[in-house]
Formats: structure tokens, C-alpha cells, sequence
């Protein structure tokens, strides 16, 4: 009889031991896919099985990223689009709301667009659309950026203005646009509104003049990012390979957010019309990164993208330090969450009761150290197995070190236009260390003026440059010599010097 109660309470015991020293992981088959059509993330923690990702076996393409500020998550997602365009040639389109990805994509060799730096969007371009949809469209970001849903007066005479806009210049509402045809932009809308009120003959003024001022905000002189003529293609973006959409250089969050809703409208109107083709994998990837006011509303088309992307091979890529801050609908609906490090417990309840891992993974979560990943898919068959997972860490490509150097800033329209003038300087950081200590720069200057370069990701304008230099107590003259040793012109050395000061 004792004999057999011992027996029980080692059986309980062992199967406890086997509990811990075995977190569990889907079975092999599931995480080793074929490599010429899977992207290679990591090594598994507990088998060591490189782990491949396909979306195959998925209910969906779109991914999840979260974790704390620097555990990993815009490493991730480089070494994913890098990979991803090696395998099936995926574009990508990032909306890069800090920056962050600018120095990587120009490495890469990838397009950057900076609005706010020389970068223009005419939220009212159709590329293809019908104008109705646009204007629809655009009422639809101004509802989710400002009240105006709280004023119908003034949002049934802002949405008609659109509308007459269009007319005006020879738009049909319902038809898709010929093309070539110059849209207009919101400065013509306002204007629009403008001679009503100078009419003087519409019953409520008030609501009229707060119409004019909701769109003046984003139409007026020096704030016009969006109400000029565009100088992106907006048609060849999806097949740019990978392209960049700076929005750090505008003023603030609502001009960011208003940018990033246009994008994912057109790329959605885009993945619709092109359609499903029979190539393997993925088409286009778009990454939100940080864009939290875009990826928590339920207006957005961001919801949209998650819901009709996996038939025309369209992903979603949101990352995020805040789970929370990544709609329902969007968190439910991926087919990849990649977890790094979290430290808030609200945040790890939220995952934990959203993708109901075990107490096990949620302590080995807390203990990640940086790119150390848990990932938890959702596959297509109903699995009889944990779908959570933990990866030693994110295996990526060392990025090689290149700085930059922009010029466009103190640039006058002719010079801009000038082939002969360089428009921006890069360099890797060997030879622009070689380049400095040529110069006779100090080792600890070097040091200090690579790491202020490095917090501003490696890009910075001449005159920011001139700064960092003298902030380092070189002097004046260290600084035009080393200017002029990589080429930039006297004229353009002085001017750098008196914008500086
Ligand atoms: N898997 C990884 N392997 C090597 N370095 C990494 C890895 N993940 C992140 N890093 C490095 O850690 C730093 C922070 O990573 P980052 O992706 O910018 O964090 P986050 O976007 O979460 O704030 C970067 O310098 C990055 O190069
Ligand atoms: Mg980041």
C-alpha cells in the first residue's frame, strides 16, 4: 500500500519536471518550412529547430510585433522585409513615423520619401480612384484626426466643397479619372469655402468659418505638405521595392496620422485592383511602426488591409510597445505575434488572455533579453499543440554603418535642379573616421561626434552636421577643411556656417 502511494507522488513529481524542462513548441513539420518559399527568423529554445516563416499554414500573412523600446522590434521587421524580398521579391512600404528605418532603407538601397523635407502629397490625387471614394476617403481621415463627426453642418459643406473641387477641374464624380489629369488640391477646397462666405448669403456662417479653418490647418502656406502637388508616384509604389515614408520631418502627430491613413487608403484601393496573381508568397508588406493613432481606430484601413490582405498576398506588419494600443480587430486577426521583451503585467495579462499561453511562456517573456523572441502563430489546421513558442533570438544581418549627410535643406531651386551638386553625402563609418583623423580630429572627439550621429540615426542635414562638429570643439577652420576634403563647395560651406548660428 505504501508502496503505491510513494509511486503516485513521484508520477506527479515527474510529470511536473517534464512540464518545466520541456516548454512545449509546435512539432517540427510546422516550423521548418520550405526554404525557397519560408523566411528565416531564429532557433527554436528548446529543440533547436531553425525556424522558418510561411504563411502557408496560417489563417493570415499580418504580423504583430510588440515588446518594450529596444528589445528588437524594428530589428525584426528590417531583417523580415530584407529576407521576404530575397525569397519572393515582397516590396515594402513602411510608414516610419520616428525616422528610424531611413539610414537601413538607404543602405539597402530603398527609396526614401521625406515629407516635410521636400516631399509633397496631394491628399486629393485619384491615382485610379473615383473621385467620390477619394473625397469619401478624405471626409473619413478628418473624422478619425478632428471632431468634425460632432459638426454635420460643417462636414456636409467641407465634403461637398471636395466634391465641387473636383468638378471644377474637370473630374466626373463616378467615373475613374483620365489619366494625366492634374487633381486638385485642398487649397482649391478651401478656397471653395472661401467665396461662399464672401457671398455672404449661407444661413450659418460660424459653422462655415470653422470648415475654413479645419482645412486651412492642413492647406496653409508652409503647412501645405498635403495640399500640393505630389512629388511621389504614388502608382509605382507598391512595385518601388523597398520604399521609406519619413514622416519625422512633419510638425506633429495629426499630420503624420493624416499621411499614413492616405497611404494605407491608396495601398488598399492598389492591392484591390491588382488583384490576386498566382506567384508564391508575399506581394507587398506594409509596416506601421509606432503608429499607434493609425493601428487603433477602427476606421482605419489598416482594419481593411488585415481582413482582405491574405487573398492578395497583401501583409500588415504592426509593431508596437503598447499591445493595447493595436486595435481588437487587428490583434485578433494576425497570424503572427511576435513577442519581445514586455515589462508592463497589464500589457503581458492583455497577451496572455488574448493569446492564451501558458504561465511558463509568460515568465520566460518577462526574461527575454534583446531580440529574444516569443512567437505565437495561428495555424490553419486546428492544432493540438501549444502555438507559442520561444526563439533564442531574431538571427538578422549586421546592418553596415552608413552616415549621411543631406544638403537639399540650404539649397536654392537652381542648385536643386544643378546634376553637378551632390544633394546628399554618404559614408561608411571606416572612412569617415579615416576622413576625420586626416583632419587631425581628436580620437574622443570622433567618438563623441559618431555617437551624436548615431541618436539621430545616422542622417542629419549639413547645417545639424556644422553643429555636431562644433559642439565637439573642433574649430572653424578644422570644420571648412574637412567640409571641402569631401567636396562640398565654399558657397556652401558658408552658408552652412551662418544658418549654424
Ligand atoms: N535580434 C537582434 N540581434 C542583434 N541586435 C539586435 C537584435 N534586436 C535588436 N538589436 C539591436 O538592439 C537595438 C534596439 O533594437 P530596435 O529594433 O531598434 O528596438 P525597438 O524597435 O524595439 O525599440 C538596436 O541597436 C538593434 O540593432
Ligand atoms: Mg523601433
Amino acid at each position: 500500500m505504501s508502496l503505491i502511494k510513494v509511486q503516485k507522488i513521484m508520477s506527479n513529481e515527474l510529470a511536473k519536471r517534464t512540464f518545466i524542462s520541456r516548454p512545449p513548441e509546435p512539432p517540427a513539420g510546422f516550423l521548418l518550412n520550405d526554404p525557397t518559399d519560408s523566411v528565416f527568423i531564429g532557433i527554436t529554445r528548446r529543440f533547436g529547430v531553425p525556424f522558418t516563416w510561411t504563411y502557408n499554414i496560417l489563417t493570415n500573412p499580418h504580423i504583430s510585433v510588440v515588446g518594450i523600446t529596444g528589445s528588437g522590434k524594428s530589428f525584426f521587421v528590417k531583417t523580415f522585409l530584407i529576407r521576404a524580398s530575397y525569397v519572393w521579391g515582397t516590396s515594402a512600404i513602411i510608414l516610419d513615423w520616428a525616422g528610424e528605418y531611413k539610414a537601413w532603407v538607404k543602405q539597402s538601397g530603398g527609396t526614401i520619401i521625406s515629407f516635410g523635407k521636400g516631399d509633397y502629397l496631394n491628399i486629393m490625387d485619384l491615382s485610379g480612384m473615383k473621385p467620390i471614394d477619394r473625397s469619401k476617403q478624405i471626409m473619413n481621415s478628418l473624422d478619425i484626426l478632428t471632431d468634425i463627426s460632432n459638426f454635420p453642418e460643417q462636414r456636409r459643406i467641407t465634403s461637398e466643397a471636395l466634391e465641387q473641387a473636383y468638378l471644377n477641374a474637370g473630374f466626373i464624380l463616378a467615373s475613374a479619372p483620365v489619366p494625366g489629369k492634374e487633381a486638385p488640391t485642398l487649397k482649391d477646397v478651401a478656397h471653395l469655402l472661401d467665396e461662399k462666405l464672401a457671398e455672404g448669403t449661407y444661413e450659418y456662417p460660424a459653422e462655415l468659418e470653422n470648415a475654413i479653418y479645419r482645412l486651412r490647418q492642413f492647406s496653409r502656406e508652409g503647412e501645405d505638405y498635403f495640399a500640393r502637388k505630389s512629388t511621389i508616384d504614388l502608382d509605382k509604389i507598391i512595385s518601388s521595392g523597398l520604399v521609406d515614408l519619413d514622416l519625422s520631418g512633419l510638425p506633429d502627430e495629426k499630420f503624420r496620422a493624416l499621411a499614413a491613413l492616405f497611404m494605407l487608403q491608396t495601398l488598399k484601393e492598389k492591392m484591390r485592383s491588382e488583384g490576386w496573381s498566382a506567384a508564391k508568397g508575399l506581394k507587398a508588406l506594409i509596416v506601421l511602426d509606432e503608429a499607434w493613432k493609425v493601428a487603433s481606430d477602427e476606421r482605419s484601413d489598416a482594419i481593411t488591409i488585415i481582413r482582405e490582405g491574405r487573398k492578395y498576398q497583401f501583409g500588415l506588419i504592426v509593431a508596437s510597445q503598447n499591445p493595447t494600443d493595436i486595435n481588437e480587430a487587428i490583434f485578433s486577426n494576425v497570424g503572427t505575434n511576435i513577442i519581445l521583451k514586455i515589462k508592463f503585467q497589464k500589457f503581458m495579462d492583455y497577451l496572455q488572455g488574448s493569446l492564451n499561453f501558458s504561465q511558463f511562456i509568460r515568465s520566460e517573456i518577462g526574461k527575454l533579453g534583446v531580440g529574444q523572441a516569443a512567437i505565437d502563430m495561428a495555424f490553419q489546421t486546428s492544432s493540438q499543440f501549444p502555438s507559442t513558442f520561444i526563439i533564442n533570438r531574431v538571427i538578422g544581418e549586421v546592418p553596415l554603418d552608413v552616415y549621411t549627410i543631406t544638403l537639399a535643406d540650404m539649397l536654392n531651386e537652381s542648385e536643386m535642379r544643378d546634376l553637378t551638386i551632390l544633394k546628399e553625402y554618404s559614408f561608411e563609418k571606416p572612412f569617415l573616421k579615416s576622413k576625420f583623423i586626416d583632419s587631425n580630429i581628436n580620437t574622443d572627439a570622433i567618438d563623441s561626434i559618431l555617437s551624436v550621429l548615431d541618436s539621430k540615426n545616422r542622417i542629419v542635414d549639413l547645417k545639424e552636421f556644422v553643429r555636431v562638429l562644433l559642439a565637439a570643439k573642433l574649430s572653424r577652420d578644422a570644420v571648412i577643411s574637412f567640409l571641402r576634403s569631401i567636396g562640398i563647395s565654399d558657397s556652401i560651406i558658408t552658408r552652412s556656417f551662418s544658418y549654424g548660428e
